[in-house]
C-alpha cells in the first residue's frame, strides 16, 4: 500500500497509541505530527523567549523527524530531543505556538516531504495537510476519559491534567475541526484494540 492515513483528535484522545499500533498491522511507519508542535515549544523553553520571537528564529534552526517502527525520534539542530517532548512544561507552551500560521506552514513542510506510505496522526493531518488521503479517521472521548489516560504518563494529578486539557481543547479549536469526510469514532467506552480494530475494518489494502 502507498497510502497516507490520518488519525486527528483533541489531546489525549488515543491518537498516537492508535497510530502506532495501525502502522505497525499494516507494516508501515507512523508520524506523530504535534511532536513537531513540541519540538518548537522547547526551542521556546530553551532560548527563553515568545512564540513570537521563535517564528522568527525558525529559518536558524533544523528540525527533522525520523520515524523508527517503535517510536519518532526528533533532531533538533543535529540533537535527540524526543525525551523532554512530553513535560507539562512544553503541554503548556505548545498551543502559543501551534496558532501562529506561519509556525503551521513550517511544520506542514516538513510533514509534507515525508514519502508515504504511512499513519499520521495529529489535529488537522485530514483536513489541510493530507485532505487526499484516502483514509481519514477522527477519534473523541469525554475530556475526563481523556484525563485519565494522561495521568499516569504525566506523574501529575487528575485535576491538573483535566484542567490542562480542557484549556487546550480551547486553545486548539481552530485547527482542530475533523475533516469533513472523516470517519469518527467515540474512543470513551473501548480499549486500544477496540480503537485499532475499528480502524482497521475501514482499511482494504
Ligand atoms: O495528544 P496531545 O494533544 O497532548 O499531543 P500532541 O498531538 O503531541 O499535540 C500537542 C499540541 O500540538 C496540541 O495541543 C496542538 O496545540 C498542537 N498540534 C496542532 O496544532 N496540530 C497538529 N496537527 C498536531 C498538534
Amino acid at each position: 500500500m502507498n497510502e497516507v492515513i490520518t488519525i486527528d483528535g483533541p489531546s489525549a484522545s488515543g491518537k498516537t497509541s492508535v497510530a502506532k499500533l495501525v502502522a505497525q498491522r499494516l507494516g508501515i511507519p507512523y508520524i506523530s505530527s504535534g511532536l513537531l508542535y513540541r519540538a518548537v515549544a522547547l526551542m521556546c523553553l530553551l532560548e527563553n523567549v515568545s512564540a513570537e520571537e521563535i517564528e522568527k528564529r525558525l529559518p536558524k534552526h533544523r528540525l527533522e523527524l525520523q520515524p523508527t517502527p517503535t517510536q519518532n525520534l526528533v533532531f533538533l539542530d543535529g540533537h535527540e530531543v524526543s525525551e523532554a517532548l512530553h513535560s507539562l512544561e512544553v503541554d503548556q507552551v505548545v498551543s502559543a505556538v501551534a496558532v501562529r500560521p506561519a509556525i503551521r506552514e513550517y511544520v506542514n513542510q516538513v510533514l509534507r516531504r515525508i514519502p508515504p506510505p504511512f499513519v499520521v496522526d495529529g489535529r488537522d493531518m485530514g483536513s489541510t495537510v493530507f485532505p487526499q488521503a484516502r483514509y481519514k479517521f477522527y477519534l473523541t472521548a469525554t475530556p475526563e476519559v481523556r484525563a485519565q489516560r494522561r495521568v499516569p504518563e504525566r506523574g501529575a494529578a487528575f485535576d491538573t491534567v483535566l484542567s490542562e486539557i480542557i484549556r487546550r481543547d480551547e486553545a486548539d479549536k481552530h485547527q482542530s475541526a475533523p475533516a469533513r469526510d472523516a470517519i469518527i469514532l467515540d474512543t470513551s467506552y473501548l480499549d486500544l484494540d477496540g480503537v485499532v480494530q475499528r480502524v482497521l475494518e475501514h482499511i482494504h489494502p
